[in-house]
């Protein structure tokens, strides 16, 4: 069994991570952390757990953790982890990052867009960016892996198929995308509130979001290169993400055009389903789970195109995706622990 360890366990995707790892087969969770020093176990902070796993969660000492497991699993906030990953890898860790911090190739993009210069930019090119559908090959025996973001992950799983498949679209895409709450993380913050966020739908950080890098990069590695508008939403929803992306392809294209392009890329892919003509993914469908659900429509008289694309944000957008960049990393099963 190989021993892996969460940092920031007591985060909505740490927490995630210590649910799926408990029940994998061919993993022990060994090291669990957290910032605060609650003198706790693991199993104490989340009583779901109790029989399932027994850790003291302390908070991150580098000499307690490095002799405790083999794969370092980082739920931290950007710009801790780039603090944290280099002493594991310095010391032949294998690294899944679920933050921000190795996504971006260019260090004065990570600047621009996160407020910090890059603590490790050597690394950012060895960095592998872990989109399993698209960018497998790179991922298996991958010392380093940036986990792509939740909503990137909704975004790229609708255009990367027609990159891949150079089906280009006319002017901007747009990408309109609504996330639930645990999207910002467990730590309190006034907007956050049940009652601000209870009855309510407003967009933010519009034209703004720290993502749309994360999006370009990941269209320009699978080799596409269409423009897009990518508007951010909060959902009154524990979890789930709903990405609709609209597109205008020229009058005349046959729907089954689009269709023929979904269904090739992910006929293969146990975690994407598409579904049938007239049906649409909403988030329940994928609550829980790793996998990404599409539905789609093209008018062929107008050339209007859409694409929905369902997740749950701590599965497929973060924890349930991380597992199976481990399982790719270090030669699991792909599905393991996580059907
Ligand atoms: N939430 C999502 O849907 C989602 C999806 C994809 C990616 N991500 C990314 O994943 C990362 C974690 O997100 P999250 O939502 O799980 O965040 P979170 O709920 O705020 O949890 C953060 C975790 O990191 C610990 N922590 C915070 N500051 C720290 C520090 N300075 N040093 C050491 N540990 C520290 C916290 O410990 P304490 O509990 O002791 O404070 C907690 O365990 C973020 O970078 C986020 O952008 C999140």
């Amino acid at each position: 069994m190989l021993k892996v360890a969460v940092i920031g366990a007591t985060g909505y995707t740490g927490e995630e991570l210590v649910r799926i790892l408990a029940g994998h087969p061919h993993v022990r969770l060994a090291y669990v952390s957290s910032r605060e020093d609650r003198a706790q176990k693991i199993q104490d902070i989340f009583p779901y757990l109790r029989g399932r796993v027994d850790l003291d969660c302390r908070p991150f000492r580098p000499e307690d953790a490095l002799g405790a497991a083999d794969v370092f699993f980082l739920s931290l906030p950007h710009t801790v982890s780039m603090r944290t990953a280099p002493a594991l890898l310095a010391n032949g860790k294998r690294v899944i990052d679920v933050s921000a911090d190795y996504r971006l190739p260019d260090p004065a993009l990570y600047e621009r867009h996160y407020g910090e210069k890059h603590a490790d930019p050597e690394r950012l090119r060895e960095a592998v960016y872990g989109l399993p559908e698209f960018f497998r090959d790179r991922i298996r025996n991958a010392r380093l892996v940036a986990n792509p973001g939740c909503y990137p992950t909704s975004a790229l799983l609708g255009l990367l198929p027609l990159a891949r498949a150079g089906l280009a679209w006319q002017g901007a895409c747009v990408i309109d995308a609504k996330s639930g709450v645990t999207g910002a993380g467990r730590k309190a913050s006034a907007a956050l509130n049940f009652s601000e966020v209870n009855e309510n739908f407003r967009a933010y950080k519009v034209l703004a979001h720290q993502h749309e890098p994360e999006i370009a990069e990941g269209l320009k590695r699978a080799g596409g290169k269409g423009a897009f508008v990518f508007v951010t939403h909060l959902l009154p929803l524990d979890r789930g993400i709903l990405s609709t992306l609209y597109f205008q392809f020229p009058p005349g294209t046959p729907e089954k055009r689009l269709r023929d392009v979904f269904e090739s890329a992910y006929a293969k892919e146990r975690f994407v389903r598409v579904h049938a003509a007239g049906r649409f993914p909403g988030v329940k469908d994928v609550l829980r789970t790793n996998q990404c659900h599409i539905g789609l429509a093209l008018r062929e008289e107008t050339g209007n195109a859409v694409v929905v694309s369902a997740i749950d944000n701590l599965g497929k957008g973060a924890a349930g995706q991380a597992v199976q960049n481990m399982n790719l990393a270090c030669g699991f099963p792909e599905e393991a622990g996580l059907e």
